[in-house]
């Protein structure tokens, strides 16, 4: 039998690429950089399935000049805002992403950026580190408390919950929850959270707030500065989402003037390029898209790629379809 054609776009964990050989005819990207749009447009000219990620942007575009074999856009990760789905549908494309598996990682990437922006753990490690710290004293880069303290969730499906459990049962936290459509009440008693009617309301009660709701146009600066504004002076906002999510000029303005405590990000606009005035903030915590990133989760996240093809190449609808 002839084995689908694959372009893998980046390097994935050597247990992964060694499973997709065995059914599939794969190219790789030994050198690991981004793919260009040319490069992006030749692999879904000329192969049955693209695996792509984060950092490969396939608009219309790219779809349309491609003249596309593809006919599956298997995509490794649980975002797929970088992916055109009505273009993809108009072509026929089947999309595929990797949901659940990824899902205890971030929330535990979350609670870090929580705890590093609260307990200033980014600036104390650069004092360590330059060798500026002049020794203890009871003033020393005081902080905020996290445990006890309330954090707001806006988003709450599979990544917020696990979120919402850590902070309720581990840390004591009073948990709120926004989400578009309705939250079920057993969802609500499992996590220990509390729904809120709007956003707008859980911005003035939370003194952290955490995002994971979809990237893409829909949630485009959902964050703006007059949401900003509504936060308490104290408060931390917390991103592990997608960097459009919040209008990072005016989250700049936040935290130059103080207006809210600080900011602890995973993700940015236009990543891996982060704006100099965000990277110059004192109260930021900033790290390069780590929410999913040990080797358990990103082999895990292979793995149900490799099952979503199988199942599309095998006549069976794949578990996780997007489009
Ligand atoms: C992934 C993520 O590593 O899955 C997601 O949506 O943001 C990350 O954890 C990345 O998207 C891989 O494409």
């Amino acid at each position: 039998m002839i084995k689908p054609k694959v372009v893998i776009t980046r390097r994935w964990p050597k247990a992964v690429e060694a499973a997709l050989v065995e059914d599939f005819d794969v190219t790789f990207n030994k050198r690991d950089r981004a793919l260009t749009a040319d490069e992006l447009k030749d692999a879904v000219h000329f192969a049955d399935a693209v695996l792509p990620t984060v950092t490969d942007r396939i608009d219309a575009r790219v779809l349309d000049d491609a003249n596309p074999r593809t006919k599956i856009l298997a995509n490794y990760g649980v975002g797929y805002s970088h992916i055109d789905i009505d273009s993809a549908r108009t072509h026929g494309i089947t999309v595929t992403n990797t949901p659940d598996v990824l899902s205890e990682c971030t929330a535990d990437l979350t609670l870090t950026l929580m705890l590093m922006a609260a307990r200033r753990a980014s600036e104390g490690e650069r004092e360590v580190k330059t060798g500026a710290w002049s020794g203890w004293r009871p003033t020393h880069l005081l902080g905020s408390k996290v445990s006890g303290k309330t954090l707001g969730i806006i988003g709450f499906g599979r990544i917020g919950q696990e979120v919402a459990k850590r902070a309720h049962h581990g840390f004591g936290m009073r948990v709120l929850a926004f989400n578009r459509s309705p939250i079920a009440q057993d969802v609500l008693i499992k996590t220990g959270a509390e729904s809120v009617a709007s956003i707008d309301e859980l911005l003035q009660q939370a003194d952290f707030v955490s995002l994971h709701c979809p990237g893409g146009a829909a949630n485009k600066h959902l964050i703006d500065c007059r949401r900003l504004g509504l936060m308490r002076e104290s408060a931390f906002l917390i991103n592990t989402a997608r960097g459009e999510v919040v209008d990072e000029r005016a989250l700049v303005q936040a935290l130059t003037f103080e207006t809210i405590g600080g900011a602890g990000l995973d993700v940015f606009n236009g990543e891996p390029d982060v704006l100099p005035e965000l990277r110059a903030c004192e109260n930021a915590v900033l790290l390069p898209h780590l929410g999913s990133a040990t080797l358990e989760t990103r082999e895990a996240m292979g793995f149900r790629v490799v099952q979503n093809l199988k199942d599309f190449f095998e006549g069976r609808a794949p578990r996780d379809l997007v489009a």
